[in-house]
């Protein structure tokens, strides 16, 4: 049962130093459980709507409720916020800060008044989710980027959060690390019931989540399923976005004569109407 989580109300945001909005007048629900991917061209105001969520910035205008506390009126309760949305960023290097995966994965629980029994349980129970548990006593500047950015998403765990936002979190990551670290949100996303928000580029990782939210120019372009938003071939174009793969080729194929669905966004689909015409 999905419930509303997050609530944006008629959203603005202006940067200081900027004379145009990075974020104009957004408003949306998001659910609990959700798998989210946020698409848009470079400076079109997604890290700056991430960072709206979890109270790293506040709106100038409208209001933003997360789990019943709105923002910005009641800022005091501004760590709560950020516990319950937590956020992992793209340079896996700038996040781990202590001697080892552990003590990372510690530092966001310190200063909570949790007991250390209850911080050992704790920090276990997130390694073993992310599947690090052998790596408790190593160095992080050891680890792979995937790895690193496991240790990232476990210290966020540790806090036990309702949503889990990654900003280009893979993006710096080879073949092997992205396919690790999307596997493990994914996982969360299905057994622990955590609502992943992925900010990404890559269309093929956007495969992943149940709903795609597009932005250009601070504004909501387009939100939906991704079968409805990625057919939206010649408007994502326009503003820059690519469709992925298995789509553009469907199009293209389907000029050539070979009448394919509208709706084809994997290879899976893409093979199985493909058997169908010979
Ligand atoms: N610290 C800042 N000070 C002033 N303007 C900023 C700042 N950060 C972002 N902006 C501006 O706000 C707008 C939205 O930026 P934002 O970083 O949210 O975009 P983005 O969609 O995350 O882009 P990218 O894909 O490059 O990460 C852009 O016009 C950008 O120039
Ligand atoms: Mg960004």
């Amino acid at each position: 049962m999905m419930k509303p989580y997050i609530q944006l109300k008629n959203i603005t945001y202006c940067y200081p130093n900027n004379s145009h909005l990075a974020i104009n007048n957004i408003s949306m629900t998001i659910y609990t459980h959700q798998f989210i991917s946020i698409l848009g061209p470079n400076g079109s105001g997604k890290s700056t709507l991430a960072k709206i969520l979890n109270g790293l910035l506040f709106c100038d205008e409208g209001v933003v409720i997360v789990d019943a506390i709105q923002l910005p009126e009641e800022r005091e309760q501004i760590w709560e916020v950020r516990k319950l949305v937590g956020m992992v960023f793209q340079n896996p290097d700038n996040q781990l800060i202590a001697n080892t995966v552990e003590e990372d994965v510690a530092f966001g629980l310190e200063n909570q008044g949790i007991s250390i029994d209850k911080m050992r349980i704790r920090i276990d129970e997130a390694l073993d989710k992310v599947g690090l548990t052998s790596y408790k006593t190593v160095e992080p500047h050891h680890l792979s980027g995937g790895q690193k950015q496991k240790v990232a998403i476990a210290g966020i765990i540790a806090m036990k959060p309702k949503v889990i936002i990654l900003d280009e979190a893979t993006s710096m990551l080879d073949p092997k690390g992205r396919k690790e670290v999307l596997q493990t949100v994914k996982q969360l996303n299905e057994n622990e019931n955590i609502t992943i928000i992925q900010i990404t580029h890559d269309m093929q990782e956007t495969l992943l989540s149940d709903r795609i939210i597009v932005m250009n120019n601070g504004e909501l372009l387009l939100d939906g399923p991704p079968k409805k938003v990625l057919s939206k071939r010649e408007l994502l174009h326009s503003i820059g976005l690519d469709v992925p793969l298995a789509s553009e080729l469907a199009d293209r194929l389907r000029e050539k004569g070979f009448p394919f669905s509208e709706d084809i966004v994997t290879e899976e689909e893409l093979v199985r109407e493909l058997w169908t015409f010979l």
